[in-house]
């Protein structure tokens, strides 16, 4: 497992390399929201969306220089749903990958353009791709713009999560299943389908991927919310407890650690299943998946 954390490290150093090439920053006081992007985005991180979805495209044979264009455009996207989850209004949070939160370190409202910036760039930067044909960019940006968003993607889910106490009726199993493929195994399940179009997998092997992708996105909030309750702040880089205290619906909140553990590592053990016709091409899928419950941060 060590091998792996050194396999990811490596992919994010030369990943952030490739990242720093996308910003500009204008001379005048609106220089100050290129700032913040900056700040958010090239602040720590895992970079594991990048990862799976550029291990992915290598799956079928496809280049770094290819896919880092489309990771960037991901993580961007994904920087900016974690600005807005810090918001005050939202989960109120004043530590983010080991650093003040962005509306800390700046203020609110520039936090929220930071954002809606970041949000923006991911779909000037993915449309202007290079090396990828204008068919495969407009299937990108259509299901980016789907798993991103408010009727059945991200946005869905964060809805759903700040105001889990507000819906009593419905069943918790279900509702927390729904808010934790929709919050963050979409973005997760986007990384991996993204690099399977850019490879132009055969359709067997998208729908696998797409098995193994949904399987390790629970799994991968199941895990988040474990170490919200037993991780330790300084590795994690953000504020623990806070799900207990917002009395957030979670599977440990509804199951407690034991079960909820049980239950992500079922899902990783049929994730890693799901690359079954890959075989040793798909190692670094399979570490993936298996660091995905034995993290720490
Ligand atoms: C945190 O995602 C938010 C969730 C979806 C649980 P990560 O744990 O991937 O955060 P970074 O990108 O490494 O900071
Ligand atoms: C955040 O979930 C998911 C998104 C940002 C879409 P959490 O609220 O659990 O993430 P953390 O714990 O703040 O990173
Ligand atoms: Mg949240
Ligand atoms: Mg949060
Ligand atoms: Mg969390």
């Amino acid at each position: 497992m060590q091998m792996f954390e050194q396999n990811l490290k490596d992919f994010s150093e030369e990943f952030n390399l490739s990242l720093s090439k996308y910003f500009k920053f204008p001379s005048g006081s609106e220089r100050r929201v290129s700032e913040a992007m900056s700040y958010s985005l090239t602040n720590g991180g895992k970079r594991l969306r990048p990862f799976l979805l550029c291990k992915t495209a290598q799956l079928f044979g496809i280049d770094y220089q290819t896919s880092f264009p489309v990771a960037a455009s991901l993580e961007m996207l994904h920087t900016y749903s974690l600005i807005h989850d810090d918001l005050p209004a939202m989960d109120n949070d004043d530590l983010r990958r080991g650093k003040p939160t962005c509306h800390k370190q700046f203020d609110e409202a520039t936090a929220i353009l930071a954002g809606d910036g970041l949000l923006t760039y991911a779909f000037e930067v993915l449309s202007k791709a290079p090396s990828l044909s204008a068919e495969t960019k407009i299937k990108l940006c259509s299901l980016l713009a789907e798993r991103a968003g408010a009727f059945t993607g991200m946005i869905a889910g964060q809805m759903l999560d700040i105001q889990t106490d507000k819906t009593p009726s419905l069943s918790s199993e279900e509702i927390i299943k729904h808010i934790e493929e929709m919050k963050t195994g979409c973005l997760i399940a986007y990384a991996v389908q993204a690099g399977a179009i850019i490879g132009n997998a055969y359709k067997k092997a998208y729908a696998a991927l797409t098995d193994y992708a949904r399987k390790i996105g629970i799994a991968f909030q199941i895990s988040d919310d474990i170490l919200d309750v037993v991780g330790n702040q300084e590795l994690m880089g953000k504020t623990l407890h806070k799900d207990i205290n917002q009395s957030k619906l979670t599977f440990v909140s509804l199951y407690g650690l034991k079960q909820a553990r049980d239950i992500a590592s079922e899902l990783i053990t049929k994730a890693k299943d799901d690359l079954a016709q890959f075989g040793s091409k798909a190692k670094e899928l399979q570490d993936l998946a298996d660091f995905i419950i034995s993290r720490n941060h």
